[in-house]
């Protein structure tokens, strides 16, 4: 039994996604039974690094949604709109979507999942948070049995890479920062990079996940990198210290009842803590819960491959449950 995927976009990620479903030797066996039936992008004048047929490509982006021979609607458009009003309107006709959109699941996350849920339809986001780190899934299920305590890290690629080669090679914020965008890192408006909204979209999802409930987006403190300096990187390591763009949510006590802390903010970071070495593109989340413990996930937080490879384990996991599905007598 096929499955047919429908692209919605061919950017950074699109592109990383359309490579590992075009060549599926040596992956995961159920890939083969995945196939790219249509992509839909907003030009097609655009010069591309992977070539498609073009009977293949569209610019109208309702018409993937509403294909019914389509089983997997993959949203990699990024922004807020259409990509919000697609995902619904995919939901809508019954197909199954995976999208690593963290600003429209950060802010519509509620709307979405409640749709997909009165539909029986599933939602997955694996690339949204982390790149190519598989947590998502984690802390849905592996830690399913913990209290979670905190979960905080570094969830950012190009500030951490900024903040590296600020530190590592005295490199000018200008400078690195058309570096990383160059390197596929960067967000079409890298803005949301550096002033930390990025960072505060994953944390929103991550914390919604470890504590459950509604996170309220716009209540999240958040400050970037841009006032940090490279004197600022040099003074703290003279004194024992990284600074790192840190992501947090932990249960606080206030006025003898509990409650949730979620911020982001530049941190003097220990340089004996876990997090202080995290370096370049590199992302990681630390996860305390009770009665594990502590747990780091560690590993490329951004660009093409990394992503691709957490957008693709979420086709393969749609694959292996519709599979199941379709078996069931
Ligand atoms: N711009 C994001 C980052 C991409 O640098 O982390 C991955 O979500």
């Amino acid at each position: 039994m096929g499955f047919k995927v429908g692209l919605l976009g061919l950017g950074t990620v699109g592109t990383g996604t359309a490579q590992i479903l075009l060549n599926p030797a040596g992956r995961h066996p159920l890939l083969s039974a995945v196939e790219i039936h249509r992509v839909g992008v907003r030009s097609l004048g655009k010069p591309r690094q992977l070539q498609l047929p073009a009977s293949m490509m569209t610019t109208n982006l309702e018409s993937i949604v509403t294909d019914p021979d389509i089983d997997i609607v993959v949203e990699l458009l990024g922004g807020l709109e259409p990509a919000r009003s697609l995902i619904l309107q995919a939901i809508k006709r019954g197909k199954q979507v995976v999208t690593a959109n963290k600003a429209v699941l950060a802010r519509y996350g509620d709307e979405i999942f409640s749709a997909a849920h009165g539909v029986g339809v599933y939602v997955l986001f694996e690339g949204a948070v982390g790149g190519g780190i598989p947590v998502i899934q984690p802390l849905k299920q592996s830690l399913g049995a913990n209290r979670i305590i905190s979960v905080l890290g570094i969830v950012n690629g190009t500030t951490n890479y900024i903040l590296t080669e600020m530190s590592a090679k005295g490199t000018g914020f200008d400078e690195v920062l058309a570096q990383a965008q160059a390197l596929g890192y960067a967000e079409a408006d890298p803005t949301a990079d550096v002033d930390g909204l990025d960072a505060a979209d994953k944390i929103a999802i991550l914390a919604a996940i470890a504590f459950g409930g509604r996170i309220k987006r716009e209540e999240i403190f958040c400050e970037g990198i841009r006032r940090v300096s490279a004197a600022d990187i040099n003074y703290a390591a003279k004194l024992g210290f990284a600074i790192k763009l840190l992501a947090i949510a932990q249960r606080s006590s206030r006025n003898g009842g509990e409650a949730l802390q979620v911020r982001v903010h530049p941190t003097l970071v220990p340089s004996n803590h876990p997090l202080a070495s995290i370096n370049g593109v590199c992302n990681a989340i630390l996860v305390a819960g009770d009665p594990l413990g502590q747990v780091m996930f560690f590993g490329p937080g951004a660009g093409a491959g990394a992503t691709a490879s957490a957008v693709v384990s979420d086709i393969l996991n749609l694959v292996s449950l519709l599979g199941a599905i379709a078996l069931k007598p």
